[in-house]
C-alpha cells in the first residue's frame, strides 16, 4: 500500500489571487483551489497526494460551521490506515485558532500541518510552494505526530503558536516555547518532541462538537487606558433580552499585564458572572502568561485571548 498524504483545503492567502502579479496585499483570500496549489510542488519520494476541498474562506471569517466541516473532515482521513499524515492549507489570520482546537479535541497520532502564507498564489514571488512543500515533507516524516504550522521554515506546535507579524514571511512564533523543528533545505532539525497531549483529550469531546448544531458563544474584550466596561454592560444587557440568536454563555478578557483590569470593567465582568457567564482572564501581553496571584474575582488562563476563546467555548460545551 503506497503511503498517502492528504492535503486539506481552506483557503486563505495561500490560496489567493490579485489581478497583479506585483500585488503582494490587494488580493482576494481563498480563490484558488487546493489541487491548483498542489501542481507547483514535489510530492515527497514514495507518496501519493489526495487533495479534498473543505472550505474555500479568507480565514478572518472563519466559523463554526466551516471547523465542524474541517474537523469531520480531519477525523475521517486520520482513521484511514493509509493516510500517513495530513496537510491543511488555511489563512493565516486565525490559523493559531483551528490549531488549537485540532490539537486539544483530536490529539492526533499522526502529524496534521497546517500550511499558510502571507502572499496569494496570484505573487510572481509567493512564498506558499515551498511553504506547503515543507508541510508535505513533515506530513511524510516518520514519528511525526501532532497538529503543527510550518511558515517560511520554522515548525510551531499549535498550543504555542501565534501570528506574530502582519506582513513579513516568517509571520508565526511560539513565544517563550519556541519552535518544534526548523526545516533548512529540506533537512528537518528538531528542537523539542512532537506535540502529544493526552492530558486535554476528551474521547467525548469531537462527537459532541459534531452533533451539536451552535456551539457556546464566547466573546472577547481587551483591558485598555479609558476602559469603561460599557461594552460588556451592552452584552449584558443583550444577554438579559436574549435579542441575539445564540446567548453569549462566555467571555474572555485580555487584561493589560499580567491580566489586570481597569476597575470599572472588573465591576461590569462581575456583574456578567452573577448574569451567568463565564469569564475567564488572559493577557493582551505578546508574550508570557497570566500567573495567578492577585486576588481578582475573575479567574486567570494561561492561554492567550485567541485559544482561551476556543478553550472556553470547548468547556462550555
Ligand atoms: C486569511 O487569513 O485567510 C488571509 C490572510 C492570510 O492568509 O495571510
Amino acid at each position: 500500500m503506497t503511503p498517502l498524504l492528504v492535503v486539506l483545503g481552506t483557503g486563505g492567502t495561500i490560496a489567493g489571487r490579485s489581478a497583479s502579479a506585483a500585488d503582494n496585499v490587494g488580493y482576494k483570500a481563498g480563490e484558488v483551489p487546493v489541487s491548483e496549489l498542489l501542481g507547483d510542488v514535489p510530492v515527497p519520494a514514495g507518496f501519493s497526494v489526495e487533495a479534498e476541498q473543505v472550505a474555500q474562506i479568507d480565514s478572518k471569517d472563519m466559523s463554526d460551521v466551516v471547523w465542524r466541516q474541517l474537523l469531520a473532515a480531519v477525523h475521517r482521513h486520520l482513521q484511514r490506515p493509509e493516510v500517513h499524515g495530513l496537510v491543511i492549507t488555511h489563512g493565516t489570520d486565525t490559523l493559531e485558532e483551528t490549531a488549537y482546537l485540532l490539537q486539544r479535541v483530536l490529539n492526533p497520532a499522526k502529524p496534521v500541518v497546517l500550511v499558510s502564507a502571507m502572499r496569494p498564489a496570484s505573487a510572481a514571488l509567493r512564498d506558499g510552494p515551498q511553504n506547503l512543500a515543507d508541510g508535505l515533507q513533515l506530513a511524510a516524516t516518520d514519528g511525526a505526530r501532532g497538529v503543527l504550522a510550518v511558515c517560511a521554515g520554522r515548525v510551531h506546535a499549535a498550543l504555542h503558536v501565534r501570528k506574530t507579524h502582519n506582513y513579513l514571511l516568517d509571520a508565526f512564533d511560539s513565544g517563550d516555547a519556541g519552535p518544534v523543528a526548523v526545516l533548512e533545505e529540506g533537512r528537518l532539525t528538531c528542537w523539542q518532541a512532537w506535540p502529544s497531549t493526552p492530558e486535554l483529550w476528551e474521547p467525548a469531546l469531537l462527537d459532541r462538537l459534531l452533533q451539536e448544531a451552535d456551539w457556546p458563544r464566547v466573546e472577547w474584550v481587551t483591558n485598555h487606558g479609558g476602559q469603561t466596561g460599557a461594552i460588556v454592560r451592552a452584552l449584558l444587557l443583550q444577554h438579559q433580552a436574549g435579542t441575539e440568536p445564540r446567548t453569549l454563555r462566555g467571555l474572555v478578557v485580555a487584561g493589560t499585564g499580567n491580566g489586570t483590569l481597569h476597575n470599572e470593567l472588573q465591576a461590569a465582568l462581575v456583574a456578567g458572572q452573577a448574569a451567568g457567564m463565564t469569564v475567564r482572564r488572559s493577557t493582551r501581553c505578546a508574550n508570557g502568561r497570566v500567573i495567578e496571584g492577585a486576588q481578582s474575582p475573575i479567574p486567570a488562563t494561561p492561554l492567550p485571548p485567541a485559544k482561551a476563546r476556543v478553550e472556553l467555548m470547548l468547556q462550555l460545551l
